[in-house]
């Protein structure tokens, strides 16, 4: 069974707590358990991290190298900020989706620029809880030929 790696950055232990006007009522728990419900359904394993400590999310991006056949990563502002985990992202050398709770690019200009955006294969920002969802999704089109008919069979 292949394994996602999903990560979290500063602040996003606060979901449900932290300007639910921004990023809904959820709590990181209830993002996790999406996350897991789907990994299940898609026959993947699925491992999920938070850190408020750069230095942490940095050793978990050098240790899921040749280890994880994906990472969702859900920066947080160091999104906007860091070169160090866009250095890291490219050591890894695993493909990368990048996932924001909210449309970064109707908020302020700060929130426009990511230094994880040139490294990722795709971004998806605006989309709440679900979007972590529809990354999961994606990598188990490319991964599992079974999940691909089903997403087929779905569609048609
Ligand atoms: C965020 C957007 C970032 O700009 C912000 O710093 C966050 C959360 C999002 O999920 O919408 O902490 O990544």
């Amino acid at each position: 069974m292949k394994t996602l790696l999903v990560l979290n950055g500063p602040n996003l232990n606060m979901l449900g707590l932290r300007q639910p006007e921004v990023y809904g009522r959820e709590t990181l728990a209830d993002v996790e358990s999406l996350c897991q419900q789907a990994a299940s359904r898609l026959e993947l394993k699925l491992e999920f991290q938070q850190t408020n400590h750069e230095g942490q999310l940095i050793d978990w991006i050098h240790q899921a190298r040749g280890r994880v056949a994906g990472i969702v990563i859900n920066p947080g502002a160091w999104t906007h900020t860091s070169v160090a985990i866009h250095d890291a992202l490219i050591a890894a050398e695993v493909p990368v989706i990048e996932v924001h709770i909210s449309n970064v690019h109707r908020r302020e200009a700060f929130r426009h620029h990511s230094y994880v955006s040139l490294v990722a294969k795709a971004v998806l920002a605006g989309f709440g809880s679900h979007g972590y969802v529809l990354a999961i999704e994606h990598f188990a089109r490319e991964l599992t030929p079974l999940a691909r008919l089903c997403t087929t069979a779905e569609v048609s």
